[in-house]
């Protein structure tokens, strides 16, 4: 009896999630292996990955276009709450798995397979992500993840695969291991992971050199429909559209790059360099239309949700009954959340100049220091006796 005996497995067409196929029916006695390829805009062609599952053994291969999915149900939610992990990272990777967690627990239900599986090691965040997601969307489901625990070097992996007719990579491969979606991309390793040591310029394909951006600042409207961006420029735009136009402007600007040492759920640091225009730009841009379209205290008391939020995404609880509690939250909070903001570009730097709303609580009355003032200022003087009574009492107290 083998671990499993029909399986579907998260195929990206690289060597590892290659060699899964037969090592899973050599090795682990698994009679099926349904290969299943997420689009999530990774720029690949998917024909060609969509005949190597089959030709690695495969009995069907299957090919989800996800993106519109990816970017309305993970990404647009993720803009509406701020998320950073860690202050920095907009979470492009993390927010891709769960949606491929369930891609596989919906085929592993319509094709009757009683495990999915993946091609993640042991030391990183993704296998949390995948185990605990599908876990979440059918405990029934089990997880094989042969990559954490067939112990082969990436050599033997090249070979255990050309005895079954999986071809060792033909360029001499990347030192970098390298994830991307329509959100960005995620590098790390080889060179990398000396973190003195500067990224080389090899790296980044979405965001240009500043030595090469242009020498002209770009502005670029961003408008926002109850905390989701629906438009540029002026243009309403399908969720795709709009963050594939803005991943090219911004980065054409050379903004969205970050280099950080993070701490991965799994208790190692790592060295991790992103570039995620769009999201970024998105994010500061939102946030800036919730300072004017937020009261002080829900303003204040969401950024610590919104810390919250960021660790859940990173740490694999997309599926948990807290995420689903601050996103009631979040929603509740994003009603009014409409508007504009005007985004200045320049060599690597997106400025927000400029915000609208219809629903702004900015008043030029109370603000403005010119004649319309409506602001009583003689108010000013009560509040501020109540507001630092204990102060003075306690000053009063201690100094005798
Ligand atoms: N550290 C990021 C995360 O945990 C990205 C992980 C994938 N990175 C990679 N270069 N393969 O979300």
């Amino acid at each position: 009896m083998g671990r499993a005996k029909k399986v579907v497995l998260a195929y990206s067409g690289g060597v590892d999630t290659s060699v899964c196929i037969p090592y899973l029916k050599q090795e682990w006695g698994v009679e099926e292996v349904i290969a299943l390829a997420a689009d999530l805009g990774q720029g690949e062609e998917l024909k060609p990955i969509q005949e190597k599952a089959l030709k690695s053994g495969a009995v069907e291969s299957l090919v989800v276009d996800a993106k519109e999915s990816f970017v309305k149900d993970y990404g647009f939610p993720a803009i509406q709450a701020n998320a950073l992990y860690e202050n920095r990272y907009p979470l492009s990777t993390s927010l891709a798995r769960p949606l491929i967690a369930k891609l596989l627990v919906e085929a592993a239900e319509k094709y009757g397979a009683d495990a999915v599986a993946h091609g993640c090691t042991g030391k990183g965040n993704d296998q949390v992500r995948f185990d605990v997601s599908i876990a979440a969307l059918n405990p029934n489901l089990k997880v094989l993840a042969p990559a954490r625990e067939w112990g082969m070097s990436r050599e033997e992996t090249i070979a255990y695969g050309e005895k079954f007719g999986i071809p060792a990579p033909v360029k001499k491969s990347s030192p970098y291991s390298i994830d991307r979606n329509l959100f960005g991309r995620s590098i790390e390793a080889g060179p990398l992971e000396d973190p003195e040591t500067e990224p080389l310029e090899e790296i980044y394909a979405m965001t240009q050199a500043i030595a090469d951006t242009p020498d002209e600042p770009e502005y670029v409207e961003i408008g926002f429909e109850r905390g989701m961006p629906a438009s540029l420029n002026g243009q309403v735009l399908p969720a795709v559209a709009l963050v594939e136009q803005l991943n090219q402007v911004v980065g054409k600007h050379g903004f969205g790059r970050i280099d950080m040492v993070e701490n991965r759920l799994v208790g190692i640091k790592s060295r991790e360099i992103y570039e995620t225009p769009a999201l970024l730009a998105l994010i500061l841009a939102h946030r800036d239309l919730e300072s004017l379209t937020l009261t002080a205290d829900v303003s204040h008391y969401k950024r610590g949700v919104e810390e919250t939020y960021g660790q859940l995404v990173y740490n694999g609880l997309w599926y948990s009954p807290l995420k689903a509690a601050l996103d009631a939250f979040i929603q509740q909070t994003q009603e009014r959340v409409s508007g504009t903001v005007r985004v200045k570009l320049f060599k690597g730097s997106a400025t927000i100049v400029g915000r609208r709303s219809d629903y702004s609580l900015y008043s030029p009355d109370l603000a403005t220091y010119g004649a319309e003032d409506q602001f009583d200022h003689k108010a000013a003087e009560g509040f501020i006796y109540v507001w630092g009574l204990p102060t003075r009492v306690w000053s009063q107290k201690t100094r005798g």
